[in-house]
């Protein structure tokens, strides 16, 4: 009998497996020919990205992507959100329209009673002194003083992929005809600066207004053909010292002082041409590495 059984079961077994091993063989069949149409769709996907003539190469300035942005409040009319590429040395991109008209006017309103001429931190003794070279003036707004600071310091963050303690108070800054600000560097070369917070990683340049003529933000070290970005015939004298941005009323331009790997950047040298005609209002977040205790 036992003898039998394993005959039995040897005999019936054989038509078994071999009946289980054609349903095997063909759910491997099929998984394989899933993965091969997976790896081809991802390939597919991925050397159409790579020859798209959409790609942005480093140090083509005339290049403009327009990548679509949404708006983080539903409340307003997110009116043509886009961002663009400006360089990717400095790493510079404008988001066009981050802030509102109303917004604009709003940071304007609170900051207008309590601007002071504008000084720059002394890198020897760490202390703010008058300075011929930034002859603005300004204010620093406290960090998340009420709900429409609260509600921009948040897009900035999610902009910048920065968290909202990192930055600093929004300073606002307020140009009139002939006044600028030379080249110079965010981050700071002293030990006194980077106490609280660490190194300043990056900058966002918000425009409160629009500037009839000059005013640009010039990177006169930046790498590429500064004379092909579209608007070069509408550019300043000191405009065309370097990649420049037209202010505009609205728009964000964010640049980093630090490349990747997390050494300064000093591509990202920047100044504010003189005002010709107009009137220039920004604001600037100035975002640190490390937490920054305001
Ligand atoms: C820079 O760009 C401008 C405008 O596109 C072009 O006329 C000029 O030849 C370019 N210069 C160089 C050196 O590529």
């Amino acid at each position: 009998m036992a003898v039998k059984g394993r005959q039995q079961y040897g005999r019936v077994g054989p038509r078994k497996t071999s009946s289980s091993t054609l349903v095997l063989y063909g759910l491997i069949m099929l998984s394989l020919l899933i993965v091969i149409l997976l790896a081809l769709g991802i390939l597919s996907i991925s050397s159409s990205t790579n020859a798209s003539k959409d790609s942005p190469r480093a140090h083509d300035l005339s290049f403009i992507s327009h990548n679509s942005a949404h708006s983080d409040d539903g409340d307003e009319e997110s009116k043509d959100q886009w961002l663009e590429v400006i360089s990717w040395e400095p790493r510079a991109f404008v988001f066009h329209n981050f802030l509102s008209k109303e917004e604009c006017e709003y940071l304007i309103s609170i900051a207008e009673p309590h601007m002071e001429k504008s000084t720059v931190v002394d890198s020897e003794t760490g202390k703010s002194t008058d300075s011929r070279v930034r002859t603005s003036s300004g204010t620093f707004l406290a960090r998340g003083r009420d709900k429409i600071v609260q509600r921009i310091e948040k897009r900035i963050a999610d902009f910048t992929f920065i968290p909202v303690e990192h930055g600093e108070g929004l300073q606002i800054l307020h140009y009139e005809v002939g006044q600028k600000y030379e080249p110079h560097y965010d981050y700071f070369m002293d030990e006194f600066n980077t106490q609280n917070g660490g190194q300043r990683i990056a900058t966002v340049l918000m425009y409160l207004s629009d500037v009839e003529e000059g005013g640009e933000t010039v990177f006169p070290a930046a790498k590429g053909n500064i004379s092909a970005v579209p608007w070069w015939n509408e550019l300043s004298q000191c405009g065309k010292e370097g990649l420049s941005i037209k202010p505009k009323m609205g728009d964000a331009l964010l640049f980093w002082s630090m490349k990747p790997d997390a050494t300064l950047d000093p591509s990202s040298l920047h100044g504010g041409c003189p005002v010709i005609r107009g009137n220039k209002w920004s604001s600037t977040k100035w975002m640190r590495v490390h937490e920054y205790k305001a």
